[in-house]
């Protein structure tokens, strides 16, 4: 629907603006922006101390759907996606099957086009049924319509195989995105190999296993001219090899985690499973380490890595459950309140690593508020305070280490092509107060 977007402060790192303006949305798009419009004859949202910002963009996202659907649904993810001001998500392919041919990328694209939410990028595998023995038919999931390659939950441990996928993923124009992990060095360890685990007699996974693993994909790289993206940097070790890397012109772009961000190996005492994952929580020194390297862009953007899980499945005992965060709804909250609000990270460089620099990765549209872009955007009241509760989580992954975490920086409207999905916390077609909330505030002109 058309509608004038009147009083808030915007925020939009592709043009680099940030003050109060007007957001005209016509026909789905942003027609116009700027300090004053003027009178126009459609409705008017005032949303005087709430910030607009272009739509969030997390390309790191598991919606399990073909084949674990006790887990979450294609539906369900992205129900919270939008209830987390997600516009948009890039779907690993590790499901079940994995998504190694057109027919599991055109199913996971159908599902998607019927849950009518946030707008999915799925990617493909790197290699046949993520086994790691030979590459996945690359130019037929492209032509699909894959965003980039993965194995993500796994490494390619053949570099050959990398390097030949790298060169591959460059010829189509597409990013591999690397999870990056040495297995003879992780050796089935569950946390991070530090003083913790020792202390909980758990078998701990070294920060070299990541690292050794990041020189490698850096290296071929340079061979490749690969579009190298590593995903979820858990450690200091691995932050020097990037910086290595930019000095040595070497080409990458990197990715983050709100939980490596704000939480160390410290999270998982009294065997707590909800803060396993992989790459496992670090320690204090790797966590700042991880909140300079975003703060200076040599870590370019925030991914979730939201990997929901069965509740039964995380009360199994700490070596056997799964690893893995439900983290689309609470990331951008998480963030705002404990690196902005702190004065760690400013805005404008959160907001930029949440939509603008995962959209210029991925090579999609979005992350942008300017003039003829569709309207994805997002509506955040920067003072609402609210604790985590995963019992009201859209996502049936009720999976996180945040749970009571009283938090601000919530999104209050999602907007995805100019509809509005997502109104003070309800989600079209998922609330049955949806209609009635977004029908009132249209009704008293403000939010
Ligand atoms: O914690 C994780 N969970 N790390 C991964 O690499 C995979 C993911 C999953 O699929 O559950
Ligand atoms: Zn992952």
């Amino acid at each position: 629907m058309d509608l004038l977007l009147r009083g808030g402060i915007i925020i939009d790192p592709s043009c680099r603006r940030e003050g109060p303006m007007e957001l005209l949305i016509q026909s789905g798009r942003v027609a116009a922006l700027a300090p004053s419009l003027g009178p126009v004859d459609v409705p008017v949202l005032e949303l005087a101390g709430k910030i607009v910002l272009p739509g969030l963009i997390d390309l790191h996202v598991h919606l399990r759907e073909p084949g674990e659907e006790h887990k979450e649904t294609i539906a369900t993810g992205l129900a919270a996606a939008v209830a987390g001001g997600f516009t948009a998500v890039a779907c690993m392919p590790n499901t079940s099957p994995p998504v190694d041919s057109r027919e599991t990328v055109a199913y996971i694209r159908e599902r998607a086009a019927r849950a009518d939410l946030a707008r999915v990028y799925p990617l493909g595998a790197i290699t046949a049924g993520q086994r790691g023995r030979e590459l996945a038919p690359m130019a037929e999931l492209a032509e699909a319509g894959v965003k980039g390659f993965s194995d993500d939950g796994r490494p390619v441990p053949d570099s050959m195989l990398m390097l030949r996928a790298l060169q591959s993923a460059r010829a189509l124009g597409l990013p591999v995105l690397s999870h990056c992990e040495d297995l003879s060095l992780a050796a089935g360890g569950v946390a991070h190999g530090g003083g913790t685990a020792a202390r909980l007699g758990l078998p701990g996974i070294p920060a070299a296993a990541e690292a050794v693993a990041v020189a490698r994909d850096l290296l071929l790289q340079q061979e490749s001219g690969g579009l190298l993206h590593l995903a979820h940097i858990s450690s200091r070790l691995s932050v020097s090899l990037l910086a290595w890397a930019r000095e040595a012109g070497i080409r990458f772009s990197a990715e983050v985690t709100p939980h490596h961000l704000l939480l160390t190996e410290q999270a998982i005492e009294g065997f707590n499973t909800n803060a396993k994952m992989n790459p496992p929580l670090r320690q204090e020194e790797d966590r700042q380490a991880l909140c300079e390297a975003l703060c200076s862009g040599l870590i370019d953007l925030v991914a979730t890595d939201h990997a929901p899980h069965h509740q039964k499945e995380k009360e199994k005992d700490f070596m056997t459950a799964p690893f893995g965060v439900s983290g689309l709804e609470t990331a951008f909250p998480l963030l705002f309140t404990h690196l902005v609000e702190r004065g760690v990270l400013s805005l404008y460089r959160l907001v930029e690593a949440f939509s603008t620099a995962p959209a210029r990765v991925l090579g999609v549209a979005g992350g942008t508020l300017a003039p003829g872009a569709a309207a994805d955007l997002v509506v955040i009241d920067p003072l609402h305070r609210k604790k985590v509760q995963k019992e009201n989580f859209f996502s049936l992954g009720k999976n996180t280490p945040f749970q009571d975490w009283e938090l601000q920086g919530y999104p209050v409207l999602t907007m995805v092509g100019g509809d509005v999905k997502m109104c003070r916390g309800e989600v079209k077609s998922c609330s049955s107060n949806f209609l009635p909330v977004w029908q009132g505030v249209l009704k008293e002109g403000r939010l």
